[in-house]
């Protein structure tokens, strides 16, 4: 019998990095594209498969203290069984890795979320996410938590690190925004420890994200895509100054506001990955994102 669950990608639409330092951000589920986690018995042992990421081994071999391996062994200590079942945990995803979309807490995510089924357990989506934050640990050195908190509860929030989340009106459909991959890849503890290093520098621009973001919830509540559009221009230009985005991802934010888009920015850690770029209307998106297909990007909703 097979057994799954899964989990979203995410993107920040605005705040990232601020984030870090106790600033607001806002981040919307992206649940077309997801993270697959599926569990079957093979009669032998424990193996988790993943094809995308060449992964095919054992429990034993998993590296120690990696994302993965910590994870099962903190399932198999809640679960409260000493050994992992027979079973092949397969994992499929539709989510780039390393390009600001989450696709660590997905994994996450779906891993906890498969478990819990198959050891017919209820876990709340409380314990979920603070057991996936643990996992982001692992990956991302210092994390926010928004992206397993986005994740997790799969619902546009505001998110700061001392006040958690509030859910909030931000349909990314609606508002006519392409979400479109740069093809570079980042690691986000590199990006968010260069910040980190240069934090003097830097503060002004991140508490400057911070006011921002408030007004960007406005805007976002009222649906006034001219205003969203502005304050995506304005994040982006504040992520330049503390040297997050790149000459190539400026080059491809410009396109699109060449070509009329109302706003654009980078999504997550930046310096490649994923951007944003905002559309007029739905004709405009469509003709927007052509224009980038044809250029070679993939352009993932
Ligand atoms: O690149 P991602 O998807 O891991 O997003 C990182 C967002 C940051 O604000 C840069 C870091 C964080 O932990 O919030």
């Amino acid at each position: 019998m097979k057994i799954s669950d899964s989990a979203p990608a995410k993107t920040i639409l605005f705040g990232e990095h601020a984030v870090v330092y106790g600033e607001p951000a806002i981040a919307v589920p992206l649940s077309g594209i997801r993270t697959h986690a599926e569990m079957h018995p093979n009669g032998r042992e424990f193996r988790v498969i993943s094809e995308k990421a060449h992964l095919n081994r054992t429990y034993k071999q998993l590296i120690k203290g990696s994302g993965l391996e910590v994870l099962l062994s903190r399932l198999m200590t809640i679960i409260g069984i000493s050994e992992l079942p027979s079973d092949t945990l397969k994992i499929t995803s539709d989510i780039p890795v390393a390009s600001g979309l989450g696709s660590g807490a997905a994994l996450s995510v779906a891993v906890i979320r498969t478990f819990a089924k198959r050891y017919h357990k209820t876990f709340p989506t409380e314990f979920v996410n603070e057991l996936a934050y643990e996992i982001e640990k692992i990956y991302h050195g210092t994390p926010s938590g928004i992206d397993n908190t986005t994740i997790a509860y799969e619902q546009p929030i505001l998110f700061s690190k001392s006040t958690g989340f509030t859910p909030l009106r931000a349909d990314i459909n609606k508002l006519n925004m392409l979400v479109i991959d740069s093809g570079i890849r980042s690691k986000t503890i590199d990006v968010v420890t260069d910040v980190r290093n240069n934090f003097e520098t830097n503060e002004q621009y991140i508490r400057n994200i911070g006011t921002l973001v408030r007004t960007a919830v406005n805007a976002l509540g009222s649906g006034d895509a001219k205003e969203i559009g502005t304050l995506m221009n304005e994040n982006q230009s504040l992520l330049r100054k503390i040297n997050v985005s790149c000459p190539e991802l400026d080059e491809m934010i410009d396109i699109g506001m060449k070509n009329g888009a109302l706003g654009g920015k980078l999504t997550g850690a930046g310096r490649g990955g994923n951007f944003l770029i905002l559309a007029k209307d739905k004709d405009h998106a469509e003709k927007l994102a052509s224009l980038y297909e044809i250029k070679g990007l993939k352009v993932i909703l």
